[in-house]
C-alpha cells in the first residue's frame, strides 16, 4: 500500500455488508497471505472455500496470463475456446448433459430456479412452488436469498419471491407434508450445509427427496456451491451419497480465485429453456473458464482425491482430540477438508483471536467453526494450524 492510502481508514469507504478489520491483504503464496505489515497469515478459509490451490499457484498465474494475451471477453452471443473446453469436461466428470455459465454461485442458483420453474411451467401454471430447508443458505439475490431458509437473510428486505417453502433439514414427514400441500417445481438443498452450521444430509433424506421429485416430476436441485469441486475427498458431494440430482450448482473454487459459477444438468431440464430465456454478459468468461479447466484437470485427479480424504480424516482426528479436551466444544463435523467445531455457546472473539495469531478460520452458523484449507494442504499445514488454534483456544480457557 502507498503511504497515501495508509492514511485511508477503509471503513469510510465501503458500503458495511461485512464486518471487517486489520491490515488488508497484499499477497499471498500457497498456504498463506500476507498483509501490509508482511504480518504473515496460514490460510485454513481459502477465501471461504475458493481458493483450492492455495495463493499464487503458478499454473493458474501462467493459465490467466496466456489466456488474457489471447481473448479476455467476447459476449455470450459467440462461443469461445475456453467456455467450450470447460462445459466439456464439466459434462466428462458429472452426471450433467447440459452446462449453463456465470459468475457466482447466487447466480448459478437463480438461474437453477429459473430453469426448474420454466420446466415445471409446461405441466401447469400452478406448479411454481419451491421447496428448501432450515439453515441452508442459497446466495444474496432475490431468488437464492428467498430460497435460504434463515430468518436473519430475509430481515428487512420483503417481500420476498411468492412460492417459497421451508421445511426441516433431514426431516421426511415435515417435507412430505409439506409436498403434499403444493405443486412444487423445485426441491433446492445442500447435500452439505456449509454456512448453516456443516451438517450432512441423512442418506434416507436424500432419498426420500430423489423419490418424491420423479414421482412428482419436480427437480432436484443440489447446491454443491461450497461442498464441491473436490473439497469433501470426491469431486462432487452427492457421489457419497448415493443419490443424482436434475441440477447441480456450482461456483466458489471452481474458478480458481475468479469469478465463475455453472449450472449442470440434464438434458430434460435444458429442453425447456429457449434463446431469450436467460442470460449473462460476463458468465463463462474465457479467462475464468480457462482457469475452470485447469482446476477441474487438477481437482478430478483420483490421487489429488486420495489426498483431500486422508488428510481430512487426519484433520478431523486432530479436531476430535481438542474436542475431547474442551468441554465448550460439542461436536467435530463435515467431510474431507469442509469441517467444523461445533460449539456449545457462542465462541466470542475465537475467529478474530485466530486472525490475531495468524490463523484464518471461518465462523458458521450454530456457533460452529469452520477449518477450509485449500485442499493443497498437506500434514505439516495441519499440524500447524491446530497447534496454533489449540494455543488460542488454551488461552482464553486459562
Ligand atoms: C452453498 C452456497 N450456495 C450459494 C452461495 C452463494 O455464492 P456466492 O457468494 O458466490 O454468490 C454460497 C456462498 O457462501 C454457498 O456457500
Amino acid at each position: 500500500m502507498t503511504t497515501d492510502n495508509k492514511n485511508i481508514n477503509p471503513e469510510t469507504l465501503f458500503v458495511p455488508t461485512y464486518k471487517r478489520s486489520g491490515a488488508p491483504f497484499v499477497r499471498g503464496e500457497g498456504m498463506y497471505l500476507y498483509d501490509t505489515d508482511n504480518k504473515k497469515y496460514l490460510d485454513f478459509s481459502s477465501g471461504i472455500a475458493v481458493n483450492a490451490l492455495g495463493h499464487a499457484h503458478p499454473l493458474l498465474v501462467e493459465t490467466i496470463a496466456q489466456q488474457a494475451a489471447k481473448l479476455i471477453h467476447t459476449s455470450n452471443l459467440y462461443y469461445s475456446e475456453p467456455q467450450i473446453e470447460f462445459a466439456s469436461r464439466l459434462i466428462k466428470h458429472s452426471f450433467a448433459k447440459k452446462v449453463f455459465l456465470c459468475n457466482s454461485g447466487t447466480e448459478a442458483n437463480e438461474a437453477a430456479i429459473k430453469f426448474a420453474r420454466k420446466k415445471a411451467a409446461k405441466i401447469s401454471k400452478e406448479k411454481f412452488h419451491v421447496l428448501s430447508f432450515s439453515q441452508s443458505f442459497h446466495g444474496r439475490t432475490y431468488g437464492a436469498m428467498t430460497a435460504t431458509a434463515q430468518e436473519k437473510i430475509h430481515s428487512g428486505f420483503g417481500p420476498l419471491l411468492a412460492g417459497f417453502h421451508y421445511s426441516p433439514f433431514n426431516d421426511i414427514k415435515s417435507a412430505n407434508d409439506i409436498l403434499d400441500k403444493h405443486d412444487f417445481a423445485a426441491i433446492i438443498i445442500e447435500p452439505l450445509q456449509a454456512e448453516g452450521g456443516v451438517n450432512a444430509a441423512d442418506a434416507e433424506f436424500l432419498q426420500f427427496l430423489r423419490q418424491i421429485a420423479d414421482s412428482h416430476s419436480i427437480s432436484l436441485i443440489f447446491d454443491e456451491i461450497q461442498c464441491g469441486t473436490g473439497r469433501t475427498g470426491t469431486l462432487w458431494y452427492y457421489e457419497q451419497t448415493g443419490v443424482t440430482p436434475d441440477i447441480m450448482t456450482i461456483a466458489k473454487p471452481i474458478g480458481g480465485g475468479l469469478p465463475l459459477g455453472a449450472v449442470l444438468c440434464t438434458e430434460e431440464i435444458s429442453a425447456s429453456i429457449s434463446p431469450g430465456d436467460h442470460g449473462t454478459t460476463f458468465g463463462g468468461n474465457p479467462v475464468a473458464c480457462a482457469l475452470g479447466s485447469q482446476i477441474l484437470d487438477i481437482v478430478s485427479d483420483k490421487t489429488f482425491l486420495k489426498r483431500v480424504q486422508t488428510n481430512g480424516n487426519y484433520l478431523k482426528s486432530k479436531l476430535e482430540e481438542i474436542r475431547s479436551k474442551y468441554p465448550s466444544i460439542r461436536s467435530v463435523r463435515g467431510e474431507g477438508l469442509l469441517l467444523g467445531l461445533r460449539f456449545k455457546e457462542d465462541f466470542g472473539t475465537l475467529v478474530d483471536d485466530c486472525k490475531t495469531a495468524g490463523l484464518l478460520v471461518a465462523r458458521a452458523n450454530l456457533n460452529t467453526l469452520r477449518f477450509l484449507p485449500p485442499l493443497i494442504a498437506g500434514l505439516e499445514d495441519i499440524d500447524k494450524a491446530v497447534d496454533i488454534f489449540e494455543n488460542v483456544l488454551k488461552s482464553k480457557n486459562d
